[in-house]
């Protein structure tokens, strides 16, 4: 009789067991401990976790270096597949329609580059633990050579600088440039502190001379039988002594730079200065690039930062 009974409570135990573990696993848990018991793929061992989601460069600087930190920190969040991250005070906010989020970086680990105008291809592989915080120019086209298609869609002007270029430029053309066969070649001519502060020519930085503009202006002259050269510098005075012709007009002295780059930009080909504004105006421009071979001085420290292939806008003529 007792041991009956035992066995009948042992029973009834077990069942009461089984419900109460029928009823509180739910069938998803029950499938991930089999999943879990599967031998791991090789590549889930490779993949090291991820836990950083944004990416952030230091921006400081004028129009075309702030140009080269975004595009460079756009393709850069692309390949380490986290987000761009900029600070609402981002003056390039108000001149175009970014894609990247607002905010800032827990800022560990900085990537600190080495040279301003040399790719350092380690950095588009450095996802890992923390945010990546970007330090430096990252002066290369390499760094969003691969992201250039939604680039170019998100760096397209605001619509009042954008009309405002328009305008100016169709005044511009007004009486010189009206057929449409005429080819519009913005010319931008860099001097101010290149030219004037004697520790950055020391260091490296130079503005051509008026050879140059010569030169490179007679490959566009012998190229187009109509044409109109756009210029725009930091130095109306100096173009106007030194850059001449029936086919040469100055934008007016007190435009933005981003009106000033959106104006280059519309032109067809560019005769660039040196820096990073040419730079940026021959890449809104698209077209044929001529840039100065003489720039950074050869032998000075700028050079040896500088890796040509990696800092010349893809297809431009040395002259
Ligand atoms: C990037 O931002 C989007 C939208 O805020 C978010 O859904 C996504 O998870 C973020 N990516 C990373 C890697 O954090
Ligand atoms: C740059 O991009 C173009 C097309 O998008 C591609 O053909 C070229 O190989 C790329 N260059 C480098 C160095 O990645």
């Amino acid at each position: 009789m007792r041991s009956s009974k035992s066995k009948w409570i042992t029973i009834g135990v077990c069942i009461a067991l089984v419900l109460i573990w029928k009823l509180n696993v739910p069938g998803q848990q029950n499938k991930y401990n089999i999943i879990k018991w599967l031998p791991p793929k090789p590549t889930d061992t490779l993949t090291p976790v991820q836990t950083s989601s944004k990416a952030c460069v230091k921006f400081e600087g004028r129009l075309g270096n702030l140009l080269f930190k975004y595009s460079s920190l756009f393709g850069i969040a692309k390949k380490n597949n986290v987000n761009a991250t900029v600070p609402t005070t981002l003056p390039l906010l108000r001149m175009f329609h970014l894609s990247a989020q607002t905010g800032s970086c827990k800022c560990v680990n900085n990537f600190k580059e080495k040279k301003g105008c040399t790719f350092e291809r380690e950095v588009m592989e450095i996802g890992g633990k923390h945010d990546i915080c970007l330090t430096g120019y990252y002066q290369s086209w390499k760094y969003f050579n691969d992201s250039q298609t939604e680039l170019r869609k998100e760096l397209k002007f605001k619509q009042h600088i954008e009309i405002n270029a328009r305008e100016q430029l169709s005044l511009l053309k007004r009486g010189k440039c009206d057929d449409s066969a005429c080819v519009l070649i913005g010319v931008h001519v860099r001097r101010g502190d290149f030219v004037h502060k004697e520790h950055l020519r020391k260091y490296g930085y130079t503005s051509p001379d008026k050879n140059y503009y010569i030169k490179a202006m007679k490959y566009f002259r012998d190229k187009f039988k109509s044409r109109l050269f756009i210029v725009a510098s930091d130095d109306t005075a100096w173009c106007k002594k030194h850059i001449n012709g029936d086919d040469v007009v100055f934008v007016r002295r007190n435009n933005t730079p981003e009106v000033d780059m959106a104006i280059l930009g519309m032109c067809k080909n560019t005769v660039m200065s040196v820096g990073s504004f040419s730079w940026w105006a021959a890449w809104f421009a698209g077209g044929e690039a001529v840039y100065y071979g003489g720039y950074p001085k050869p032998g000075s420290e700028l050079a040896s930062l500088v890796n040509e292939q990696d800092y010349r806008l893809p297809g431009s003529i040395k002259m």
